[in-house]
């Protein structure tokens, strides 16, 4: 919704002048109101009793804002799409897999929660950068000890890249095969933990160069708050396919992943699978 400034015409006398100053200024009050409103409606507020959250913390934080419904439910295709173009400028290209697998993830034919996404085996997946595996702890809330190796990672700097990223999710992934013999750990899991982490990249920092301050991140991450108050804004640039794809290349480079033996990924996630292309 935009507020609609009438062009103001020239005055052809002095008292006519008056009209389009206090017209202006009106117009300037309800502009002021307008961004205070606005801003309220996206302040963070954490989920309340009945709210329901799930194990993305990048849709968690869009509902503490409001982008999403902040109880968490009701989702759909749309509204995860314009929830991330608002929130953190992303076209709808590059959340389409996730939030069309997402409709999956529940009973109900067109839409799904929050908490539904957790359903393991489907987008969720074991060695996550902030949540427990599934088959060792709870893998939809935040889990500071998990985190602990990402907030430790690119030491003796202030920002995260794609080499500590990539490092990140090689520890993760090491320590799930040392302690989960449920371990799941196909190139389906590979990819999407490596676009998660070119997201989370991108979206508290530099679409472009992959850097984002730790600050931001961890903000981000522990509280599912857009940090706002402490410098934060929404990119200018635009987040697509061409922006992301680098950065989960260079991502997937510095994890040195290599696919668990016996396993293969059960289903091609679109026409155009960007599985292959590793
Ligand atoms: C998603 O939900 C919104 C709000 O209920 C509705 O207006 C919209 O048509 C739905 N879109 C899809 C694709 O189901
Ligand atoms: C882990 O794998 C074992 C052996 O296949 C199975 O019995 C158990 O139910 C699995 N646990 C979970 C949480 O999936
Ligand atoms: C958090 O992670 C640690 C380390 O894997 C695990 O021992 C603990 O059970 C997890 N907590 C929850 C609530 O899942
Ligand atoms: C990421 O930061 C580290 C520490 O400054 C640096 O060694 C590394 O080269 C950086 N990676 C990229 C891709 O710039
Ligand atoms: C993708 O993003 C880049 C950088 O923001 C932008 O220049 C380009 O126009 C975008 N591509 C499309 C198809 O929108």
């Amino acid at each position: 919704m935009m507020l609609d400034i009438p062009k103001q015409s020239s005055p052809s006398n002095l008292k006519m002048m008056f009209k389009p100053l206090l017209l202006s200024f009106g117009i300037v009050a309800q502009a002021l109101a307008y961004s205070v409103r606005r801003e309220d409606q996206h302040a963070w507020i954490a989920p309340g009793p009945n709210d329901l959250r799930g194990p993305c913390p990048g849709l968690n934080t869009l509902a503490n804002h409001g982008y999403l419904p902040r109880d968490g439910r009701g989702l759909n295709v749309s509204i995860i799409l314009e929830a991330g173009f608002n929130g953190y400028h992303m076209q709808p290209e590059i959340l389409m897999l996730a939030a069309k697998a997402s409709l999956l993830t529940s009973d109900d034919p067109v839409s799904f929660t929050l908490d539904d996404i957790k359903l393991h085996g489907h987008i969720e997946h074991d060695a996550s950068v902030s949540r427990a595996d599934f088959a060792l702890g709870d893998n939809a809330r935040f889990n500071e000890t998990i985190f602990t190796t990402l907030a430790n990672s690119n030491p003796g700097v202030d920002f995260y890249n794609t080499t500590s990223a990539g490092q990140v999710q090689q520890m993760r992934l090491a320590d799930s095969q040392a302690t989960n013999p449920n371990l799941t750990n196909t190139d389906k899991e590979f990819f999407i933990r490596s676009a998660e982490s070119a997201f989370y990249l991108s979206v508290m920092g530099d679409p472009l160069t992959g850097v984002a301050p730790k600050e931001f991140v961890q903000i981000f991450f522990r509280e599912e708050r857009l940090p706002i108050a402490e410098g934060w804004k929404r990119s200018e640039t635009p987040l697509n396919g061409s922006t992301v794809g680098p950065l989960i290349r260079e991502i997937a480079q510095h994890s040195n992943w290599t696919p668990t033996e016996g396993q293969c990924h059960w289903l091609r996630l679109g026409p155009n699978d960007p599985i292959v292309d590793f």
